[in-house]
Formats: structure tokens, sequence, C-alpha cells
């Protein structure tokens, strides 16, 4: 699919099994979220660009690479894209941070907004988006609209899993954003509910329901 990166690495792939798992207690799907988060990242910040520059080593100076530009933002949707977030932050620790607290009403599935706080200069900034779930997109719609409201003009999507349906309207609204994403997974059930999917990310990391 245009625009989508499905990340195969074995580890992640493994990984996902494991959390996907019903049984796999809230600590270790919150750890696995967190370790998969740092993997994830690895992949979706390639190629990100360098500059040259002259240091000395113990031995000699030398010209070499070091990233350019400003800082990136983490923009965690909250309350389940927080489980990436340490796992990112120990991989990029000046990383600077957006939260977008948003939560899908139960009937509707649309993305209702109860906090935001982010950088002000986001325009100057790549700007990653994190949730586990990419499930009727209502809620990555949602915070890429905030996000550029308030000036992101170089956004991505990190997820973990995605429904072919999610894909299919996040890119019908924000096409220039692209997705990363660990599985596209079959489709969305009449409770707009990821299948097979893993369950409720924010519950199953937090112990709720
Ligand atoms: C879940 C999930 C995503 C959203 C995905 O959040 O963490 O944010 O649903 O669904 P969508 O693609 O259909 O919008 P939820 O509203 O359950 O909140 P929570 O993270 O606080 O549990
Ligand atoms: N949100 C979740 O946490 N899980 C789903 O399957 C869909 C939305």
């Amino acid at each position: 699919m245009q625009g989508v990166t499905v990340v195969e690495h074995p580890l992640v792939q493994h990984k996902l099994t494991l959390m996907r798992q019903k049984d796999r207690s809230t600590k270790g799907f919150r750890q696995l979220l967190n370790e998969i988060g740092m993997l994830l990242l690895y992949e979706v910040t390639r190629d990100l660009p360098l500059e040259a520059v002259e240091i000395e080593t113990p031995v000699t100076r030398m010209m070499a690479p070091q990233l350019v530009g400003k800082k990136l933002v983490l923009a965690p949707i909250l309350r389940a894209g927080v489980g990436f977030l340490d796992g990112m932050l120990d991989l990029v620790p000046s990383a600077r941070v957006a939260h977008v607290g948003l939560y899908r009403d139960p009937e509707t599935l649309s993305a209702v907004e109860y906090y935001f706080k982010a950088p002000s200069d986001l325009e100057d900034r790549l700007v990653l988006v994190l949730d586990p779930m990419l499930a009727t997109a209502n809620s990555a719609v949602a915070a890429v609209d905030r996000l550029k409201e308030r000036g992101a003009r170089d956004l991505r999507i990190v997820c973990l899993l995605a429904a072919p349906e999610g894909i299919a309207h996040f890119t019908s609204v924000h096409p220039e954003v692209p997705i990363w994403t660990a599985s596209i997974d079959e489709r969305l059930n009449e409770h707009g509910y990821i299948v097979p999917g893993l369950g409720d990310a924010g519950d199953r990391m937090y112990g709720t329901r």
C-alpha cells in the first residue's frame, strides 16, 4: 500500500505475537510495547538527514556524521500512545513531546479531544504521531488535523496494528503523511475493533476496563 511501511523485522513480529496473546500480563504488555516502540523508531528515523562535523578522536581529527535540524517531536495519542514513549525517549532523549488527549466515543467511534499540549515551533520539526492502534483512524485523523492547525508540516504516523479501513480513511484525508506499522490486520469488526487485533490497547496497558 502506498505510503505505508510494514516493519517486518523478526524481533518486531515476535514481540507483536506475544502482545496479541490474551493472557499476556499488563506488565508484559507494557514492556513489549515499549520495546517495539524502540524498534519502530529505529525504522521510522532511517532517513533523517546528517551533516558532517569535524571532531577529534583520541587518535586524530576526522569529519563525522551527526543529525542536523531541530529535535524531533514525539506526539503520543493518550492513553495508549504513551506506551511507546519511554522506549523512544531512551533512543532520542532530547526529543520534544506533544500530548494529544483523545478518546473514541464508543457509540459513534468519533474522536473526542480532551487535552492538547505541544511545543510552539512545530513547523520546523519532524512530528511522529504515536498510537498503537489505527482502527477507523478517526483518532489519527483528528490528531494530525490538530497538529497541522498548530503548524506541523512534516508528520509521520507510527502504530502497531492498522486496519485496512483505517489506512484507507487516513490516506484519503492526509495523503502526504506516511504510516509505519508492524502489521496490517484483516478488518474491523462491528464495534470498530481490529481483527484479529489485540483488544483494547489502553485497557491492556493500564489494567483497566
Ligand atoms: C484507542 C486507541 C486509539 C484509538 C484507535 O483509544 O488507543 O487511540 O482507540 O481507534 P480509531 O482508529 O478508531 O480512532 P481509546 O479511545 O480506546 O482511548 P484510550 O487509549 O485512552 O484507551
Ligand atoms: N482501539 C483499540 O484499543 N483496539 C482496537 O482494536 C480498536 C481501537
